[in-house]
């Protein structure tokens, strides 16, 4: 990704789920110019700063819970101030343990 976009400003990239490891992968895999900025967005202040430090680039970390929608748009006019994101990584969820399948499949019928 180009470090400036239309508007003439840094890349900026925006991550919901700032601590989560799917997102946290995604980032890593889109090889981003080392100036652009990401923006960790979730619940645990420490935990996102903790996350930003491994990622060696300008990193801002805001406050967001996906489930206090009432605080939403409060968010977005905070992460917006300062440009509008280029990118936004949605990764904010529960990832509940898959059952691994059990048994052998049937041979499929002659
Ligand atoms: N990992 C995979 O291979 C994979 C593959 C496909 C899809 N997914 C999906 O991607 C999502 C994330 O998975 P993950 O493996 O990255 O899980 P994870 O490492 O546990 O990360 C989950 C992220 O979501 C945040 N979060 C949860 N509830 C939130 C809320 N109410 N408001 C704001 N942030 C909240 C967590 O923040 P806190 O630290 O504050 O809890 C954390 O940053 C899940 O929906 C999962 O099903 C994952």
């Amino acid at each position: 990704m180009s470090n400036t976009n239309a508007s003439g400003r840094g890349s900026r990239v925006l991550l919901l789920g700032g601590t989560s490891e799917i997102g946290l992968a995604i980032l890593s895999a889109l090889d981003l110019a080392a100036a652009t900025e990401v923006i960790l967005a979730g619940r645990d202040p420490q935990r996102l700063e903790a996350a930003g430090k491994a990622l060696n680039r300008p990193v801002t970390v805001a406050r967001y819970d996906a489930m206090d929608t009432g605080s939403h748009q409060a968010f977005a006019d905070q992460v917006c101030a300062a440009g509008v994101p280029d990118l936004v990584i949605a990764a904010t969820g529960i990832l509940i343990p898959q059952e691994r399948p059990s048994g052998t499949c049937a041979a499929p019928p002659p």
